[in-house]
């Protein structure tokens, strides 16, 4: 079996980044404490956490540079499924 410590992804509240993440912890159902899901707000997070009640929380946005660069660092597979809200600089 393969064994993860940390995921961490975005975009959970989302219909790709939803869908993925119920995938990816029926697939893996130990992964599920071990992933952390960014939302922007705690009624996005208690939507998670009402599914996933096993996944940490973080909160940010796109804006929120310095906790993507944190947890990124953190995590072993990042997951990234927002949408891109603005046009690349
Ligand atoms: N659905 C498709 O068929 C499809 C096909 C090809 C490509 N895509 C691309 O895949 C991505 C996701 O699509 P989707 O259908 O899953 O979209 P979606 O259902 O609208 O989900 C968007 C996700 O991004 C989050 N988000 C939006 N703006 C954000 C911001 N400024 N900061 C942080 N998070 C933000 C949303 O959070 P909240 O819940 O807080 O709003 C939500 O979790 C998009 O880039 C889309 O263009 C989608």
């Amino acid at each position: 079996m393969r064994r993860c410590s940390h995921v961490r992804r975005t975009g959970a509240t989302g219909y790709i980044g939803g869908d993925a993440l119920v995938e990816i912890v029926q697939a893996h159902p130990d992964w599920e404490e071990n992933i952390t899901a960014a939302v922007r707000n705690s009624e996005k997070g208690a939507q998670v956490a009402a599914v996933f009640p096993k996944v940490k929380l973080v909160y940010g946005d796109l804006d929120s540079t310095a906790m993507i660069e944190e947890e990124a660092s953190k995590a072993d597979i990042v997951y990234r499924e927002f949408v891109m809200t603005r046009p690349y600089d």
